[in-house]
């Protein structure tokens, strides 16, 4: 099987570069039989040629591909993101990766966030006039249809029964932004009745970032639109302890196929400087592995990076003094060890 690397830029390229070597270790020891293929994605290219996402992307993925490992995206060159809206969402709505699970790991257990990843206020959909040189009127439209509401919420209700999970929060805003909130709310109820092992919740969006910041464990699996998910899952990166920390799939659950990314971006602040933390992205491997059913290499992976991220390796965000490479060589040391 055949792995699409996608470092990105910026920090991207450099927690994917360290974490590679243990994708080989991994396959090697345990006879994974797994490879892989760099693709150049980001701005050098984007610069270069003006390509964003190539011509026949999802089609080689989708054709040669088990799975994606991407770093982040982001070029100071590049203020208005144009090349990364053109790869992220190119990719997240071609591949229809329209779950995005964003596990959130806390010291009472972890919180299963789901977002949604192809509509909402990221439908692409709008419009600015502009007059004199200044922007006078601006539109992003919240789209969502109630086929994409329903098959996500079904698939996560499934998904958070078979993970022994009892209780699911759908976050929303439906007393400010009716329409789409009113729909969210009319699928999770129907969806709901259909799942009796798991009792709902439903919070606004506001009181749910206060309530989560506060009381974390009151929550097991939550449910959000696309918008809320990404905000949600940058608080709940902070309650894990920093951005470094946090990773997610996008995963098409008809077909399989899933794409694995930190949540963090691209770090400009911190680019180059080699001290960015790959726990992250290490773990989004120990995810993509887990997810090919290598359930074994995904443990031993995921265990080591928990470890090492209490030793002096651990980089600077974690109040440590190590570097990208020295975590990850120091990741492989306890893999060897065991
Ligand atoms: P960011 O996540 O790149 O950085 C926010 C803060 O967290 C910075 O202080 C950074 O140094 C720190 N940080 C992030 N990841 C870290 C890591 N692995 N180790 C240590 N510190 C880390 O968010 P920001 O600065 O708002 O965005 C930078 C660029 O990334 C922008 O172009 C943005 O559009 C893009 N971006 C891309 C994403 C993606 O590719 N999925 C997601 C979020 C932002």
């Amino acid at each position: 099987m055949r792995i699409a690397i996608v470092p990105g830029d910026g920090i991207g390229k450099e927690v994917v570069s360290a974490t590679l070597p243990a994708l080989t270790w991994l396959s090697d020891t345990f006879g994974l039989g797994l490879t892989y293929d760099v693709l150049d994605w980001g701005a050098d290219r984007w610069l270069a040629e003006g390509t964003g996402l190539p011509d026949g992307a999802i089609d080689l993925l989708r054709k040669e591909y088990a799975a994606v490992l991407l770093g982040a995206l982001g070029d100071p060159r590049i203020p208005d993101m144009a090349h990364g809206r053109e790869i992220l969402l190119g990719l997240r709505t071609g591949l229809d990766l329209y779950v995005n699970h964003r596990p959130l790991d806390l010291a009472h257990g972890t919180v299963d966030l789901y977002r949604e990843n192809t509509q909402g206020l990221y439908s692409q959909v709008g419009g600015a006039v502009s007059g004199q040189g200044r922007i006078t009127v601006a539109m992003d439209e919240c789209v969502y249809t109630r086929d994409t509401v329903e098959r996500f919420v079904r698939n996560c209700l499934l998904h958070l029964r078979a993970a022994g999970r009892r209780k699911v929060t759908l976050v929303h805003k439906a007393n400010a932004v009716p329409h789409t909130g009113r729909l969210w709310q009319e699928v999770f109820r129907a969806e709901l009745a259909r799942v009796p092992e798991l009792t709902g919740a439903e919070e606004y969006v506001d009181a749910f970032c206060y309530h989560l910041v506060r009381d974390a464990f009151a929550y097991e699996g939550v449910l959000a639109p696309n918008m809320f998910g990404d905000i949600i899952s940058d608080i709940g990166a902070a309650l894990m302890g920093g951005l470094g920390l946090a990773c997610s799939a996008s995963v098409c659950p008809e077909t399989g196929f899933a794409l694995f990314e930190p949540v963090h971006g691209s770090a400009p602040d911190i680019a180059g400087q080699g001290i960015a933390n790959p726990y992250a992205t290490a773990m989004c491997l120990a995810m993509l592995l887990g997810h090919l059913g290598h359930a074994d290499a995904a443990t031993l992976l995921r265990d080591c990076v928990l470890e090492a991220g209490h030793t002096d390796a651990a980089t600077p965000d974690l109040g440590g003094t190590g570097t990208t490479d020295g975590f990850m060589s120091a990741v492989l040391a306890l893999m060897d060890k065991r």
